[in-house]
């Protein structure tokens, strides 16, 4: 596990090559493996593979651009009126499809939803929303890309590791 954490890194640049069907019910299964409050699982998935749905959701904020060009778009919801700590529920969700993938060799990137714009007007959720046909009751966290990586970014070491955010016993 420690070897996969050191090795992860957000991979932004992917091959041209789909996902077998397989490898997606790999991340779905691990998708629903994620740990929740109390066990209320209150997230549902979107799972994405049509490059024209990807290419308009590349465009629901900055920072976003490179999921046109991924395999796999996931897209994590979560329904508040299932659980109050919906947030940390959907993000653990997120990380665990982000180390899977890792442990898959695929590269993959968190792409930040909630509290994001699209636009002056319309909230990267909204934009989210409209082009999924996500109900109201459910709130967009974050989309995972996924792909064969076309980038290889230095894993890292011990060097990085800021050892003194680390408190012993007391602040
Ligand atoms: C909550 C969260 C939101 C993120 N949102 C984005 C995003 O919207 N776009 C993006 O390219 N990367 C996003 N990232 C990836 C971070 O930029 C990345 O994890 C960070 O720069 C450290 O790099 P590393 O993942 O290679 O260690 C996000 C990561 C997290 C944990």
């Amino acid at each position: 596990m420690l070897d996969l954490l050191y090795r992860r890194r957000s991979i932004r640049k992917y091959k041209p090559k789909k996902l077998d069907s397989e490898t997606v019910q790999v991340l779905i299964k691990a998708a629903l493996l994620s740990p929740s409050s109390r066990g209320f699982q209150p997230w549902q998935f979107v799972v994405v593979d049509d490059s024209d749905v990807l290419t308009q959701l590349a465009s629901s904020k900055k920072g976003a651009g490179f999921l046109k060009d991924a395999a796999l778009g996931i897209v994590i919801l979560a329904d508040p009126a299932k659980s109050d700590v919906w947030i940390e529920d959907a993000s653990i969700a997120a990380t665990i499809l982000h180390l899977t993938s890792e442990s898959l060799g695929l590269g993959s990137c968190w792409i930040q939803i909630r509290e994001r714009q699209f636009s002056e007007s319309e909230t990267a959720e909204q934009y989210v929303r409209r082009i999924l046909s996500i109900p109201e009751n459910l709130k967009v966290a974050s989309i995972i890309s996924i792909g064969y990586p076309d980038e290889t970014k230095t894993p890292y070491g011990d060097q990085d590791l800021q050892f003194d955010k680390v408190h012993w016993h007391n602040y």
